[in-house]
């Protein structure tokens, strides 16, 4: 009976019995039989989804093969067509640092689906939506988690997700969104002056490679640090001058003094960069620091001498894609990728985002 209802129609009549056999979730199979469920959800247009109810590490994923879900009002649905498993997407997953919990669900993930960037199409729209029709080009974020690991995905119409640029690929855009948002974030915390000069550690990672090219954008002399492998990508990036951090510690860096430190990685300390910096520069830091001391000292810095330390909480994520967005149809932002990898290989690519040794962006294809 099903069957006969699922291979006659294909509107919304359709999509809402599917949608009422995606809630039925775990129980489906017991109610239903694992044969039959999967045979009815077969007859309609399945999305393949990367899947978990729990926190945990990696192998918390699996695929599930799920029923394509309907727009409700305000929403749309997005054919996700890539995205990237970045640093964000780790913290989500393991639900670590605990204040990921308040944002994504305190004792589960509120989203079943891991992602938080994607480049995709608009495939339907639900009553009252007006900023998108069916079949526009769009890429969005959210560091709470969306969902975005799943070939299909609802998102509202309001939320951070925008047109995406002219001429660009959706694997060009994914990998442009959230270590460009967060090295964006880096910057419009300070006023950069074209001849003013920046050590950047960690330009091989997603967030210095792209603040590497927004630091050459605004004209500074960059000085950036990565490993022996990536030497020539990072000049080739823009990097005035290389520093390898396996050959040379740059806090050692003798007779050199910078307007910013910018620590992509997070892997210094204020006090170890401090000899760096002018007495009017800046000490940025992508990680809280060991005692929460990166944010503490971003409180203190206003009442203190010398160079000051500035905390970037991002926001505004919509900000920074228009902004980043300019910059790739101009030919002037190009995302720095490692490679890209199928659905199916879901725990291997969080293995090497966790691993913290990707170069630039991981993406991961939904075709
Ligand atoms: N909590 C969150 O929600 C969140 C979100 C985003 C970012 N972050 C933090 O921001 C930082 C950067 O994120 P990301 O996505 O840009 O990182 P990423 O892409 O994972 O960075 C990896 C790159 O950093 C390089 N690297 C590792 N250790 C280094 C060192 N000591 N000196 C210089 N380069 C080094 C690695 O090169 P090799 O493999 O060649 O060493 C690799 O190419 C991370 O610490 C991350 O935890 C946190």
């Amino acid at each position: 009976m099903l069957v006969f209802f699922t291979c006659i129609n294909t509107g919304p009549e359709a999509e809402a019995v599917c949608f009422f056999f995606a809630m039925l979730g775990e129980a489906g199979p017991r109610l239903w039989g694992t044969a039959q469920l999967q045979a009815a959800t077969a007859t309609f247009v399945a999305m393949k989804s990367a899947y978990r109810d729990r926190y945990g590490p990696p192998l918390v994923l699996s695929i599930r093969e799920l029923p394509v879900p309907a727009p409700k009002e305000g929403e749309i649905r997005i054919r996700v067509r890539a995205a990237t498993v970045n640093r964000t997407d780790c913290a989500i997953l393991l639900g670590k640092p605990f204040v990921m919990r308040l944002i994504c669900g305190l004792r589960r993930p509120r989203h079943h689906a891991s992602g938080t960037d994607f480049a995709g199409e608009v495939e339907a729209v639900g009553s009252g939506v007006n900023r998108f029709k069916v079949g526009d080009r769009v890429w969005g974020f959210d560091d709470a988690g969306l969902g975005s690991h799943s070939q299909q995905m609802l998102l509202r119409q309001d939320k951070a997700v925008a047109k995406m640029p002219a001429g660009i690929g959706f694997e060009q855009a994914a990998a442009s969104i959230e270590g460009a948002h967060y090295a964006y974030n880096f910057i419009n915390k300070v006023k950069l002056k074209p001849g003013q000069t920046a050590l950047l550690n960690g330009a091989s990672g997603a967030i210095g490679s792209a603040l590497l090219q927004l630091l050459k954008h605004f004209g500074l002399q960059v000085t950036a640090t990565c490993a022996t492998p990536q030497l020539m990508r990072i000049k080739a990036l823009g990097a005035d001058r290389v520093i390898d951090y396996l050959q040379q510690d740059f806090t050692q860096e003798q007779g050199r003094q910078f307007d910013y430190v910018f620590d992509a990685v997070g892997k210094s300390s204020f006090a170890a960069c401090r000899p760096l910096l002018r007495p009017a520069g800046v000490y940025i830091s992508s990680e809280l620091g060991a005692y929460l001391q990166n944010p503490l000292l971003a409180l203190l810095s206003p009442i203190l001498p010398g160079p000051k330390v500035i905390f970037p909480v991002p926001f505004r994520p919509l900000e920074s894609m228009a902004f980043v967005g300019g910059l790739l149809e101009r030919g002037e932002f190009k995302p720095l990728i490692d490679r890209s990898m199928p659905l199916e290989q879901i725990a291997a690519a969080f293995d090497l985002a966790l691993s913290g040794q990707k170069v630039g962006n991981l993406l991961l294809s939904l075709d």
